[in-house]
């Protein structure tokens, strides 16, 4: 893997580092959908789960395994053997399959998680390290906690792992703590020390308790680590790993700071497998977030705007189009046929059925009635609807609201589930309490609202409100999904059943296995 000195790896974790965000889970159908557009976008490396984890984890892997080509498939395993065997069963129909094993490292972990001696440690990752490479030829290895652990004893890991047979090995900031000189020293007190260094690839993956998972990865680039390990949109445990679109930006935009160094990502498809990623967990991506957030490239004052209009550097840095902002613009018009319609959602990273695409296709022609300009975002809300619906229990089929200033609001609802349809009416403190009441009744789950937010979907008055919701149900489970409509307390609603048909599903998949 080694062939070109300058090639930064960008090894992607948002279906396994990144699934593990509180209320961010997702079905299988949604992960294949986003290793397929980490493909697209040309990801070196897509680690798909944790295969030991669960029933759910060793599929969703070994599907895109067998399905998705181009980049390495990686299953993460403890440096256990039962681990470790199951990981290589599940990556094993990968074109380039890896196996990634990690053990903690640190003192605090030592003493208190694994309760184990450094020798022990050592022995154990060497151990797993071998046993992994009888499967696969490509071994990473991550002490977790690298960057609290002892710098001398990190880098007797990190020979050890080499030696042992690790191809990559990787430095994780696993709890966010460290700073950005303070990581790039680390990495090149390694490359100074460990004698064997240069047989293996050094990945960093930087978690971002102070909001500097990036800036840490970048320094450590800059020190000498080849592989990136990153999230789309950042996502990730806590307070999410360094995001793909800004480390890939960064390095492209700033190559001057970067000798010469480069990455393989089609960067015009950042802002497309952002949305995606965001649509299918449910978690919202904030307007004034770096390169794919809404405001990304927008120039409010009049100073920024004359000056653009005379050159547009005076104050972009980076084009629109270089992460396929604009290639969002006005996509489709209500003459515009089936097959366009298709193509433009395959080119999303989306593979509909027949039917999907046409009850897709007749929302986006109603749609288009109501509204005059539609957008690839638009489309995206349509299908993924559409979609789900397919796997959904709970349907809603109708709903209606009625309120004012001076009247109690009341919703009536009508839910179809499998051939029967239920319907019930309840009032509440506005329509979309009312309407939520109304699905509890119905469903006979309860829900509590932790979060309801609400962001237009494209620009003007008649753009589709998004709203993307967190639920915490009465079983402790925390969901989030989203919704969009150009009626909003409709979109609240079905981001709601949204959240009620993930816990259903997930319930049914846990007796299944059971
Ligand atoms: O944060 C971490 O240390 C991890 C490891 C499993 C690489 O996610
Ligand atoms: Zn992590």
């Amino acid at each position: 893997m080694k062939d070109d000195p300058n090639h930064v790896y960008i090894f992607d974790t948002t279906l396994r580092d990144g699934e593990q965000s509180p209320g961010a889970s997702l079905n299988h159908r949604e992960k294949m959908e986003i290793a397929h557009q980490l493909a697209l976008l040309n990801v070196d490396i897509i680690e798909a789960g944790f295969p030991i984890a669960s029933p759910g984890d060793f599929n969703a892997v070994k599907a895109i395994a067998e399905s998705v080509k181009g980049p390495t498939i990686a299953g993460l395993a403890r440096c256990i053997d039962k681990d470790i065997s199951r990981c290589a069963e599940a990556v094993a129909a990968a074109e380039k399959a890896r196996i990634h094993v990690f053990l903690a490292t640190s003192k605090i972990h030592r003493e208190f998680k694994l309760k184990k001696a450094e020798h022990e440690i050592l022995k154990q990752a060497e151990a797993s390290i071998k046993y992994a490479r009888t499967f696969v030829d490509d071994v990473e290895f991550s002490p977790e906690d690298a960057s609290r652990t002892e710098p001398e004893f990190l880098a007797q890991m990190v020979e050890a792992a080499i030696a042992a047979g690790a191809t990559t090995v990787n430095i994780p900031d696993t709890v966010g703590y460290a700073i950005p000189s303070e990581f790039g020293d680390l990495i090149k007190r390694l490359f100074d020390t460990v004698p064997n260094i240069q047989d293996a690839i050094i990945n960093v993956h930087c978690h971002n308790d102070l909001g500097l998972a990036v800036a840490n990865s970048l320094a450590a680039v800059q020190a000498g680590a080849r592989g990136v390990e990153c999230t789309i949109n950042g996502l990730g445990e806590r307070a999410g790993n360094a995001a793909l679109e800004e480390v890939v930006m960064a390095l492209k935009t700033r190559g001057d700071q970067f000798d010469g160094l480069h990455t393989a990502i089609n960067t015009e498809r950042l802002y497309k497998a952002s949305r995606l990623v965001s649509q299918l967990t449910g978690m919202a991506v904030q307007r004034n977030k770096a390169i794919v957030g809404a405001n990304a490239f927008a120039h409010e004052s009049g100073v920024h705007q004359d000056g653009m209009l005379k050159e547009r550097s005076t104050y972009e840095i980076m084009r629109p189009q270089d992460v396929g902002i604009e290639a969002t613009e006005l996509v489709l018009g209500k003459h515009s046929g089936r097959h366009a319609f298709r193509h433009h959602l395959t080119e999303m990273g989306l593979v509909l059925s027949d039917e999907e695409l046409e009850r897709s296709y007749e929302r986006f022609i109603t749609l288009a009635d109501k509204k005059k300009q539609i957008y690839d975002d638009d489309l995206l809300m349509i299908a993924r609807e559409e979609m789900t619906e397919a796997s959904d229990v709970y349907v809603l089929d109708q709903l209606h609201v009625s309120t004012g200033t001076d009247t109690v609001p009341t919703a009536t609802v009508r839910i179809c589930k499998g051939d029967d349809t239920f319907q019930d009416a309840a009032c509440g403190d506005g329509p979309i309490d009312a309407a939520l009441k109304t699905i509890d009744r119905i469903t006979g789950i309860q829900g509590k609202l932790i979060d309801f937010s609400l962001q237009a979907v494209t620009v003007g008055k008649d753009a589709m409100g998004e709203v993307s919701v967190r639920v915490k149900f009465e079983t402790g489970e925390l969901l989030s999904a989203k919704s969009a409509s150009t009626d909003i307390v409709e979109a609240g609603a079905r981001a709601y059943l949204s959240c009620v048909n993930r816990l259903v599903s997930s319930r049914m998949k846990d007796d299944d296995e059971a």
